[in-house]
């Protein structure tokens, strides 16, 4: 019995008069299937030209052609072609399904007597693969125009960075000029504190278009001086509030040479520097900001560590999620650290974190070293 809801349409095209009689009476005891029966091509040609059938069963050899060529025939509606042979011969089936035929069977009288279910098969898994290939180019179709939503939002993202940072610089310029500009010990106060505001400001769009550089630009790998790098990262943030009460330890053991993308590992750094200077306790006597740099021959190995207030084993896993800020003290965007671990990820590195409230945290990346590259 048929497993099909509504009749299928069968067009059957084939030259014996009794197979053909045959195959009436299997269809018709199957029930639920319409069979239309022609005898040469140019009448299943007449029959293409007036209906839509569901499937055809062409038979390989025909009076007036090829079976196959039933394809070229002006179709309203795509359907699958079964294709019959009299013996089993392999280059017609490869022939057969290379010029566009669904299916192929040899005639027997087994195969002429299940015809119907050979039919309704057929049809079946002709739905399913077209079902299937839609859904894929329909995916492909979404991935196509996420990727250029992702473009476009990342282009937008660097371009308002840039355009962002032209004013913030030149206010900093304006402000050093008042500076020299007979200013008394309350309007200097302001400037300084004007300032480190703006400062603060251009960090947050540097690192912004820091994200966005990341995702778009290819590694660009040099040799870069550890020394000059940790240098240069602490002197970038001595605008910080308190920056000055922090004692920096830092230990730097480069027996090989450092390859990796500078700019990256800046912003790696810059951020991790930043946090720690951030979140520190400034109630205690000593707060220190250890940086242990080692560069070894197939990785480097960086270490910051700082006697801070912590991160509660609560906030500890999502500390590195987009937006997710942990403390009240956080007058970022919770984006730092999402940019550092999206960061290292392109360097093809790790990082780790372990904290305790209320002693300190410590921040792992390690990273390859690309000097044996
Ligand atoms: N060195 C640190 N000491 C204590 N807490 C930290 C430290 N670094 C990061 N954190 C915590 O992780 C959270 C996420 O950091 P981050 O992604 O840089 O965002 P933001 O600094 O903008 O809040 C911070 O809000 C803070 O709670
Ligand atoms: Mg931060």
């Amino acid at each position: 019995m048929t497993v099909l809801n509504d009749p299928l349409n069968i067009l059957l095209v084939g030259d014996g008069k009794e197979d053909r009689e045959l195959i009436s009476k299997r269809f018709e005891l199957y029930g639920n299937m319409r069979l239309w029966a022609a005898e040469s091509l140019e009448e299943a040609r007449t029959i293409l030209s007036q209906s839509n059938p569901d499937l055809a069963i062409v038979d390989y050899e025909m009076p007036d052609g090829k079976g196959i060529d039933i394809l070229k025939a002006k179709r309203r509606k795509k359907y699958p072609v079964v294709l019959m042979t009299d013996r089993d011969d392999e280059d017609k089936a490869v022939n057969a399904l290379k010029s566009g035929a669904f299916e192929y069977i040899i005639k027997s009288s087994d195969t002429l007597h299940n015809l119907p279910r050979i039919a309704e098969r057929a049809f079946l898994k002709w739905e399913q693969v077209n079902h299937r290939k839609k859904s894929e180019e329909k995916l492909k179709r979404q991935y196509e125009q996420l990727q250029k939503i992702n473009k476009e939002l990342d282009h937008l993202v660097y371009s308002t960075a840039h355009d962002l940072r032209g004013p913030l610089l030149s206010v900093l310029g304006l402000i050093n000029i008042s500076r020299g500009e007979s200013a008394g010990p309350s309007q200097l106060k302001y400037l300084d504190m004007m300032e480190k505001c703006i400062k603060k400001l251009d960090e947050h769009v540097v690192n912004i278009s820091n994200y966005s550089k990341n995702n778009r630009l290819e590694l660009k790998v040099t040799e870069v001086n550890p020394n000059r790098m940790i240098s240069e990262v602490i002197q970038n943030h001595s605008f910080l509030e308190n920056f000055s009460r922090i004692r920096m330890d830092i230990k730097i053991q480069n027996t090989y040479p450092l390859y990796t993308d500078e700019s990256r590992l800046r912003t790696i750094l810059g951020n991790l520097v930043f946090n720690a200077i951030n979140y520190h306790d400034y109630d205690q006597k000593d707060p220190f900001i250890m940086i242990h740099f080692i560069v070894g021959k197939n990785k480097y190995q960086i270490d910051i560590t700082d006697n801070g207030r912590g991160i509660a084993p609560f906030h500890l896993d999502k500390i590195f999620e987009m937006f997710y800020r942990g403390t009240e003290a956080s007058q970022g965007s919770g984006l730092g650290l999402y940019i550092v671990k999206e960061t290292v990820n392109k360097l093809k590195g790790k990082i780790r974190v372990r904290s305790f409230l209320k002693t300190g945290s410590r921040f792992t990346v390690v990273i390859p070293n690309r000097s044996t590259d």
